[in-house]
């Protein structure tokens, strides 16, 4: 159900159409601005089933070890919260914040999970009010385009940065009916305007660990209306076959002083660890 105030940052979303979101890639893995390497979804994936699953990395691909780390590891990775929101359909629901909920409905510290594992399989079982089955229809329908908002807390070589990635997903494909799907109501929380959420602030470090042969690709997510049918049917990712952009480059388009001066920490942090 959108407020009013829904409405406005919804009218001025739809006013800002050419909003170029690109994602770094590389051997199917998504690179982020921190220690964290998404290896699925993609973004752009249609989603659904009995529960969603996102696999991340947090061993930099092998570069960085697994908690409990030792006391004089300069470079790690604090914590890593993950919820899924929506200035669409106005949603904002934990997937982690830290703290498991009755029945995992919300997850643990997911740096503990799966020990010993390099990748953490975080399973979310998708919430009562995305039931359904198909592309939204009704006006009220909490189904529709998400995004997967990955924090980090991380620490590279002493310093500490606070990192969000979104990916973007639909919640379009089929969800069954079940009596023990938790309810929206309890893992969800107010939806924030993005000057309040603060991506500028938060992001002061690149895409850092991407390989040099890694793609750029701007999935095609049509931001559509609620109601108007294919307009929220997100398609895969067109890989533009990035034009040989490796991601150094696209690092490097995007990078002030402050990503001259992390990039710099980063050969620092690879020269440590290799
Ligand atoms: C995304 O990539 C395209 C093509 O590589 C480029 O033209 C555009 O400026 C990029 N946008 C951002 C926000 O980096
Ligand atoms: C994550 O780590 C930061 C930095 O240590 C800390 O301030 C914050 O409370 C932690 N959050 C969670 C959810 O553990
Ligand atoms: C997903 O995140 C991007 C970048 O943070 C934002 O511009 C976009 O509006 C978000 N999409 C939805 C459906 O909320
Ligand atoms: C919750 O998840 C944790 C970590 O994966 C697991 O050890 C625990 O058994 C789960 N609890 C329930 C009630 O499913
Ligand atoms: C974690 O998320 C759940 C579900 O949204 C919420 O009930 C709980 O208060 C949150 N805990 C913290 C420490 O933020
Ligand atoms: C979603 O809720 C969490 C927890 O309250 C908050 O940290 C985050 O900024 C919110 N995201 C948006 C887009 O409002």
């Amino acid at each position: 159900m959108k407020s009013d105030s829904m409405f406005g940052l919804w009218a001025l979303l739809l006013a800002t159409p050419g909003l170029a979101l690109n994602f770094t890639v590389a051997g199917g893995q998504i690179f982020t601005p921190g220690l964290a390497v998404v290896d699925a979804p993609q973004p752009g994936t249609p989603l659904g089933g009995d529960q969603i699953e996102v696999a991340l990395d947090v061993s930099t691909n092998g570069r960085l070890q697994l908690p409990p780390y030792p006391e004089d590891l300069t470079t790690r990775i604090h914590n890593i919260t993950i919820f899924l929101y929506s200035y669409d359909t106005g949603k904002n629901f934990t997937i982690t914040n830290g703290t498991a909920g009755v029945n995992n409905a919300s997850l643990g510290d997911i740096m503990f999970s799966e020990p010993g594992s390099t990748v953490k399989h975080v399973k979310w079982t998708w919430p009562d009010c995305l039931v359904g089955d198909g592309q939204p229809r009704e006006l009220d329908t909490a189904r529709g385009i998400y995004n997967i908002s990955i924090r980090q807390n991380f620490q590279l070589n002493g310093n500490s940065h606070y990192t969000i990635f979104d990916l973007p997903i639909s919640v379009t494909n089929r969800i069954e009916e079940r009596q023990d799907r938790p309810s929206c109501a309890s893992l969800e929380n107010p939806l924030l305007t993005p000057e309040e959420v603060d991506y500028e602030g938060a992001n002061n470090v690149p895409v850092m660990f991407a390989p040099g042969d890694a793609t750029t690709i701007e999935p095609s997510l049509s931001g559509g209306g609620i109601g108007d049918g294919d307009g929220l049917g997100p398609t895969k990712p067109d890989a533009t076959a990035a034009d040989g952009l490796g991601s150094g480059a696209v690092a490097l388009d995007r990078m002030g002083v402050a990503g001259w001066l992390s990039l710099a920490s980063f050969f620092v942090f690879i020269g440590a660890v290799l």
